[in-house]
């Protein structure tokens, strides 16, 4: 008998182990199946979109309609007793350049129910409100820069941090841990304010049977529909509740803020870019399947994989695309386009092959008719551009070196895309 197909067989299974990744995923280019995208400028009804108001009357209304009903479930609007409660304010902090502020977002208006804390770090002495990027954090705020004063979050963290393993507290353990994805003395000497919350205190990161979080404001009377909200609709609702308090402190210009977000989070970035228009500028930092990679190319991490391993994410509906996507009524650079005329922008990484960098690129390529409707450029590259070259026109895009993560790179793109679309001094 010869041993070594079976060999190989055993290293390739063992490998695979040891990757952690389903034998179902594609990474050949050769085997990406063949698709026809849906038309953003053509109805449902077949008529063609011609003017930017076809396009906001029907089209618009229609695809976004379309996302909340298969793909991310509906959210219900803003609490009508929330409430915020300043925990701390103080000025010139961390060598005196900053001025940090913490703020419970409270959903049930009381210190009791569910809340959120919005940490926000502003330049100090600004003259004036100022743009500001907001972001959902992974680990609780205090892991975002080595700051004694952050809040440690009471709400579940996930227990990988050496010392929170035990009952899924955040400890100290964590203070500073993700400091290399937050550049803040860089933001706020360009002139932003940085807003924060740790995405744990919306709505914790597992399948937990929507009694958690904010879940629990809204309690389950009946079976759960198919279009009701998923987590990353949660989190994208709490970002608009963050929004509804940025609208009412003074030293932020809530015109001008951008919402960015990494991985899960740079879905729920473009969810909530979508969903509200209030967020001026978006920002997806490989956010790849059910982001900004279109999931009809099948690449990397699939719609079925996706489903399975977080079934949590989405709505009941998007499990009819498992394996199906062509059967879906949308695809990803309809997301993108619900943006137009806003600027947004698509990052990639190299190596960060699960989320599919095309795919990525493509769905900003795809958005290009609706942004053309405006008059504006959409994404000028129409290839992947050559790695660590972004391309920015209203839709960005880069492909940078290096792994799926938030680097210093990515951050100097946004902070130039953001000079560029929400200049200082013009209303
Ligand atoms: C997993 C998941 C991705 C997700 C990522 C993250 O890799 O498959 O869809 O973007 O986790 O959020 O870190």
């Amino acid at each position: 008998m010869n041993s070594t197909p079976w060999l190989a067989a055993s290293l390739f299974v063992s490998m695979s182990t040891l990757i952690a990744q389903p034998k179902s995923f594609n990474y050949d280019e050769g085997k990406v199946p063949k698709f026809t995208l849906p038309d953003p400028l053509v109805m449902a009804n077949g008529a063609p979109v011609k003017t930017v108001k076809d396009w906001e009357t029907h089209r618009r209304p229609e695809i976004l309609e379309l996302f909340k009903k298969e793909m991310y479930g509906r959210a219900p609007g803003k609490p009508a007793k929330q409430s915020y409660f300043v925990l701390t304010h103080h000025k010139n902090v961390l060598g005196g350049k900053i001025d940090r502020k913490q703020v419970e977002v409270r959903f049930a208006g009381t210190g009791k129910g569910p809340r959120m804390t919005i940490l926000i770090y502003l330049p100090a002495r600004a003259k004036g409100p100022v743009p500001t990027f907001l972001t959902l954090n992974f680990r609780g705020n205090h892991t975002i820069y080595p700051d004694p004063a952050i809040r440690l979050t009471h709400s579940w963290v996930r227990g990988k941090v050496k010392g929170e393993t035990k009952d899924n507290r955040a400890t100290e353990n964590g203070r500073g841990l993700a400091k290399s994805r937050w550049p803040v003395e860089t933001i706020l000497a360009r002139g932003y304010a940085l807003a924060t919350i740790y995405y744990g205190d919306i709505d914790p990161d597992f399948d937990d049977g929507w009694e958690n979080g904010v879940h629990a404001l809204y309690p389950q009377t009946q079976k759960r529909k198919p279009d009701e909200w998923g987590s990353i609709a949660t989190w994208a609702w709490g970002l608009s509740r963050a929004m509804d308090y940025l609208e009412t402190d003074r030293e932020i210009d809530h015109k001008r803020v951008a919402v960015m977000g990494h991985s899960r989070l740079g879905k729920t970035s473009l969810w909530a870019g979508a969903a509200d228009p209030r967020f001026a500028l978006v920002i997806s930092n490989d956010s790849g399947c059910g982001g900004a990679a279109l999931s009809r190319r099948a690449f990397g991490e699939t719609v079925q994989r996706i489903n399975t391993s977080f079934p949590h994410w989405f709505c009941g509906n998007f499990v009819k695309y498992n394996a199906n996507e062509n059967a879906c009524p949308i695809d990803q650079h309809q997301l993108i386009a619900l943006m137009a005329p806003r600027p947004v922008y698509i990052a990639s990484a190299v190596d960060d092959r699960w989320a599919d960098p095309k795919g990525e690129f493509l769905a900003g390529l795809h958005a290009n008719p609706v942004y053309q409707l405006y008059g504006l450029p959409g994404l000028p590259a129409k290839k992947q551009p050559p790695l660590d070259t972004p391309s920015m026109g209203t839709i960005g895009y880069h492909i940078r070196t290096g792994r799926h993560d938030v680097t210093k790179f990515d951050w100097a793109a946004y902070l130039k895309f953001a000079d560029k679309h929400l200049p200082r001094g013009k209303k």
